[in-house]
């Protein structure tokens, strides 16, 4: 059991830094691409000139690999309450809104396990921000919803700004 843990372990590294790599040899070109809008934010602009000017949160390799599993995640669920709203799914649209993005006891943890108060407490504000979407789908109100949504991809929108991994 041990020297298989070991084994497993000893390969996720070198497979993160091929993968991370080979992202950024395909990524770069496309930046270059993006013209900085007046009030785009200073780490957009940043990024344009090659630095990055967003708070580290210093994830260890299986954290980095576990937010953007779950931040992934987080981008389908947004895709799906769009098309279910679009469909006047308004219950489902409230349970995806509930279980993928609201307050879970899960959600609650993984904000806290990156040891940065801030971070915790943006994330935190997230996801009850999610809770109350999740309400407000259940009126069936479209406006009202598109709104909720906007609300809470504000978050996503803050939270990017700020922090990188
Ligand atoms: C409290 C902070 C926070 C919030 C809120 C947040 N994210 Fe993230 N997200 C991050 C961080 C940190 C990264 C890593 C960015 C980096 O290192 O460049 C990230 C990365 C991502 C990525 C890249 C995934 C990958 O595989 O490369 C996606 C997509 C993403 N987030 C989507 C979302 C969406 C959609 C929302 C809202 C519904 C959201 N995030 C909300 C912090 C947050």
């Amino acid at each position: 059991m041990l020297i298989y843990n070991m084994k497993k372990s000893s390969l996720i590294l070198p497979l993160l830094l091929l993968f991370v790599f080979a992202c950024q040899e395909k990524k770069d070109p496309g930046v270059e691409h993006v013209s900085p809008k007046k009030d785009d934010p200073p780490a957009m602009m940043h990024t344009s000139m090659g630095q990055d000017s967003r708070k580290s949160l210093h994830l260890n390799p299986m954290q980095k690999h576990h937010q953007l599993m779950n931040m992934r995640s987080h981008l389908e669920a947004v895709h799906d309450i769009i098309n279910l709203l679009a469909e006047d799914r308004y219950d489902e649209a409230s349970e995806v809104a509930y279980k993928q993005l609201g307050s879970t006891t899960e959600m609650k943890m993984m904000c806290a396990s990156f040891g940065d108060k801030n971070f915790e407490q943006l994330g935190l504000q997230f996801h009850a921000s999610a809770d109350k979407m999740s309400e407000v789908f259940k009126k069936r109100d479209k406006d009202k919803s598109l709104r909720a949504l906007a609300h809470t991809t504000n978050f996503c929108i803050q939270c990017h700004k700020i922090y990188r991994q």
